[in-house]
């Protein structure tokens, strides 16, 4: 039986996994708790381009802060508020939901359900953000963090007097060089053959997530999960263990971390929607080098399903089969030059 939405009458206290304080991520209350099937775009569309941060322009610029800034104005009670959106992540992070007739938490983390999941918030949260402008073609930015020309926190977000600005991180990041061995310890200022190396390094972590992985999911993906079982530190998969890294560099050092560096309030800082593009990307990454062979073929993955708030103010329920690939959510990314050679063929 694969994992569902929620009994959404039934929240909980959840619980920050740093502090083990309890922690209010319910949902606000809904209006209607009637729960429609989503309905993935018509396939004949124009699709959403999602560039690289570096790479944004200033006119795509004006909109994103322009969106994020209107969403942040929003009453607390609106399901589309900044505040709503990224308490979304603590929600199915922290168990403010046990399984629908079950006592386990419902966690997206750490299992296959990681990559789905993760892909729905994002297309939500763009078509949010998209209807706030009243531009449906509107994409948001990814951190290109894999490519040598943006191992650095984008600048984009570095702006104080912006909406996408969040003072919860790592200052010393700032202008740093990204390392993607990061575990709380800087290498200080680095001389230009350190540079060289720890970009090496980042590569070769990089080219290790995918290798070895190619014919095995389960390992880039995340280990299976069914209805009623619980995730464990040995069901992640290499790419959610990645994007780990990127959390714990981008947020503070100090326990409890925040923001980025706690899951539970790693979506407040408009950072988190740019790693988690990149993330995203890297999934169609991997499934493209795949022929878009599917990566699990059962019903159990494909079925499973997450209730999400979408552009209309409706209450969905989506289906990991309608999000297998970005196109069939209406979006694409941008070609970089460095998977050129293994994307056009
Ligand atoms: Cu839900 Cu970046 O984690």
């Amino acid at each position: 039986i694969p994992v569902g939405p929620p009994d959404l009458t039934k929240c909980q206290p959840a619980t920050d996994a740093e502090t083990k304080l309890h922690v209010n991520c319910c949902p606000p209350t809904y209006a209607s708790y009637d729960i429609f099937d989503f309905k993935p775009p018509p396939q004949n569309s124009q699709l959403r381009v999602r560039p690289p941060a570096h790479k944004y322009n200033s006119e795509q610029l004006a909109k994103f802060k322009e969106a994020v800034r209107l969403m942040k104005a929003l009453p607390d009670d609106d399901p589309w508020s900044y505040k709503n959106q990224a308490t979304i992540h603590c929600t199915y992070c922290n168990g403010a939901f046990n399984q629908a007739g079950s006592n386990v938490l419902l966690q997206v983390h750490g299992s296959w359900l990681f990559l789905p999941w993760h892909r729905y918030y994002l297309y939500f949260w763009e078509k949010i953000l998209g209807k706030l402008i009243n531009d449906p073609n509107f994409a948001v930015p990814y951190w290109n963090f894999d490519n040598p020309e943006a191992m650095s926190m984008p600048t984009m977000y570095l702006d104080p007097t912006s909406s996408i600005y969040d003072d919860l991180r790592n200052h010393d990041h700032y202008s740093a060089l990204l390392d993607l061995n990061y575990a709380y310890t800087d290498k200080g200022n680095p001389t230009a053959e350190e540079t060289a190396k720890i970009i090496e390094a980042n590569q070769s972590t990089m080219h290790k997530v995918f290798e070895a992985t190619t014919n095995n999911p389960e390992l880039f993906m995340g280990k299976p999960i069914l209805a009623g079982e619980a995730v464990n530190e040995t069901s992640f998969g290499s790419l959610e263990n990645l994007h780990n890294t990127l959390h714990m560099w981008s947020g503070s050092t100090v326990s409890p971390y925040h923001n980025m560096g706690n899951f539970y309030t790693a979506a407040r800082d408009t950072l988190f929607f740019g790693v988690h593009g990149n993330v995203d990307r890297l999934w169609d990454y991997y499934s493209r080098n795949r022929d878009y062979k599917v990566e699990f073929n059962q019903e159990d993955w494909l079925q499973a399903s997450f209730v999400f708030y979408d552009e209309n103010h409706k209450l969905v329920k989506c289906k990991v089969k309608d999000c297998l690939t970005p196109q069939s959510l209406g979006y694409t990314y941008s070609v970089e030059k460095q998977d050129n050679a293994r994307v056009h063929r």
